[in-house]
């Protein structure tokens, strides 16, 4: 079949002066467009790349692609950015793979998501949204549960995320929501700071999705206050080790393994997804957010580390995705 990519590199992305130095930190590299486009290949399919922005409209007009498999990020600091290339994708009836416009443009609304997984009755971390200076200066954060932490509403890749992203007091709270308000241009959340294990989970599949595994990020140096941050996120090979099967109570396993299925179900995940999760200390799973959007990059991702971990070469990981998404598109597989 022939198989158009669709992408957004850091490299064709413009980096404005004065936008926050981590602005494109969601984009990909050369080496994940190349790993996919070789794992695609490899299943025999051949593959056009596409790119992103006008680029991708261009290409996906003029070459005629049967399915798109898509890891666009979109353009711009919109809530629904990721939205944009299914969007078109839908507009001119191409199949292709993971989760629709209205998903994607959810699951980046941080608080949005938050408001959908409470209504189930999954525990996330208290919250309170700040949407701009006016208000942040007429709210009061007196009695909200310390220490806290603050980051940008609808971001991902630990864009806007700091070791310096938790507060102690209110009056830290403020200058650091203040200073995400001027940087990122976007809401800001503050939320209870859960001070226990990080969790992170990837989902495979339709119908039934199924868990593929639950992983334990763990600080090589130990503490309380850790912060999957933007820093650590960037040195990850000299600051954390991945635990995977991650070694807790089955209990614990079991209900972030339910709570993940249902958030995937309830807004309406398709192929595959990242969830985020930190443990109370008294190992109590708390949501944090959901990225049906994972990351792919060979050797960097959580979900593709996860899956190495448990045995899966990078080839089986993206058939996976590409066969979950071809299964919905019965036309795609016939003959
Ligand atoms: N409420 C919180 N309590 C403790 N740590 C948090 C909280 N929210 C975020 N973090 C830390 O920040 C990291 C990134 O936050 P997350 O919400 O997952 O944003 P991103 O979309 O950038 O990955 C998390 O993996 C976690 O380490
Ligand atoms: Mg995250």
């Amino acid at each position: 079949m022939k198989i158009g990519l669709a992408y957004d590199l850091k490299e064709a992305a413009l980096f404005t002066p004065g936008c926050p130095e981590d602005a494109l930190e969601e984009y990909d590299s050369p080496e994940t467009v190349e790993a996919i486009a070789t794992a695609l290949e490899t299943s025999g399919h051949s593959v056009v790349k596409l790119g992103g922005g006008r680029e991708f409209i261009a290409n996906i007009l003029q070459n005629n692609i049967a399915f798109v498999f898509n890891i666009s990020e979109g353009m711009g600091n919109h809530r629904s950015r990721e939205a944009q290339v299914p969007a078109i994708l839908e507009m001119l009836d191409i199949p292709y793979s993971g989760s629709d416009p209205q998903c994607l443009a959810i699951c980046l609304d941080k608080p949005l998501t938050k408001r959908l997984v409470t209504a189930t009755g999954i525990r996330t971390p208290r919250w309170q949204l700040v949407t701009d200076y006016r208000q942040l200066k007429e709210i009061s954060l007196d009695g909200f549960p310390l220490p806290a932490f603050a980051k940008p509403a609808y971001e991902g890749s630990s864009k806007g995320i700091r070791l310096g992203s938790r507060a102690e007091t209110v009056a830290q709270i403020a200058e650091v929501a203040a200073a995400l308000l001027e940087h990122y241009k976007q809401p800001v959340m503050i939320e209870e700071f859960i001070a226990g294990d990080e969790v992170t989970v990837s989902v495979l599949g339709n119908s039934p999705a199924k868990v593929l595994g639950i992983m334990r990020v763990i600080a090589k140096k130990r503490s309380a206050s850790f912060v999957y941050s933007l820093e650590v996120k960037r040195e990850w090979e000299q600051l954390v080790d991945y635990e995977c099967p991650a070694l807790l109570e089955t209990n614990i396993l079991d209900e972030i393994a339910g709570s993940s299925l249902e958030i995937f179900k309830i807004l309406g995940c398709r192929d595959f997804a990242r969830l985020d999760f930190k443990l109370s200390p008294e190992g109590v799973p708390y949501f944090l957010e959901i990225n049906p959007l994972a990351g792919l990059n060979p050797k960097s991702s959580d979900l593709v580390i996860m899956a190495y971990k448990l045995g899966w070469t990078y080839q089986a990981l993206i058939s996976a995705i590409l066969n979950a998404a071809l299964q919905r598109y019965p036309q795609c597989v016939k003959g």
